[in-house]
């Protein structure tokens, strides 16, 4: 599509970075990374409520969330999925840049994708793998989503029958096979405070 005839605002009354300070925090987007059933949501929700307590201002962006709104419209085919983490990481760098600590959860299976969601948010990206091999994340089946996709009622499911690169240089890994949920939340906390602290 042309863009020929659009002209965004560059020149905003308050930057970033005035948005921080107002908020005395630094503003990033955590971008969590994982198998379903890995412990995203789980962990998501569990590190915002810890922000929040600490005083900090968060928004959590959830996959399924997002695909009951405002990407409603889009399927589990290579194409949507893309366009699925493209819409999440522009309305990510929207909250970032409006001060908040901005906290991800979407599988984002492959390397491609996540290239195009750190390019899209810039500085401020900061990726989390919720590490826990398949079988682990099968055992639990949370939604029992994996017994449907072994059934073949769910194509392209992802570490079934759809592609998961795990992640190679993430800033933070916890390891959500080994460790109680106690320990995977103590340990995202305190690598994620540090980098918010203004
Ligand atoms: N260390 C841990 N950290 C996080 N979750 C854990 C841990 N150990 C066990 N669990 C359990 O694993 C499950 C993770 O489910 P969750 O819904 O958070 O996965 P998800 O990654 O959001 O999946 P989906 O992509 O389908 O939304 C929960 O039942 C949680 O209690
Ligand atoms: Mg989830």
């Amino acid at each position: 599509m042309s863009l020929e005839n659009i002209y965004p605002i560059f020149d905003t009354i308050l930057s970033r970075s005035d948005k921080e300070k107002m908020l005395k925090q630094k503003s990033i987007v955590i971008w969590m990374v994982g198998l379903s059933g890995s412990g995203k949501s789980t962990l998501a929700r569990a590190l915002e409520n810890s922000l929040h307590e600490e005083g900090y201002l968060t928004q959590l962006l959830d996959g399924d969330n997002m695909r009951t709104g405002i990407n409603n419209n889009l399927g589990f085919s290579p194409e949507d999925r893309t366009e699925n983490i493209r819409r999440a990481a522009e309305t990510a760098k929207l909250f970032m840049n409006a001060g908040l600590v901005t906290i991800c959860s979407f599988i984002s299976p492959t390397d491609e994708i996540r290239k195009m969601a750190k390019e899209i948010i810039g500085d401020g990206y900061v990726e989390v793998y919720v590490d826990c091999p398949v079988e682990v994340c099968e055992e639990r089946d949370v939604k029992g989503l994996y017994a449907k996709a072994r059934k073949g009622e769910i194509p392209d499911f992802t570490g079934v029958s759809a592609p998961f690169d795990a992640p190679k240089n993430p800033e933070v890994a916890v390891d959500t096979a080994n460790q109680t949920l106690e320990q995977s939340h103590q340990e995202l906390v305190k690598a994620i405070i540090e980098r918010i602290k203004y």
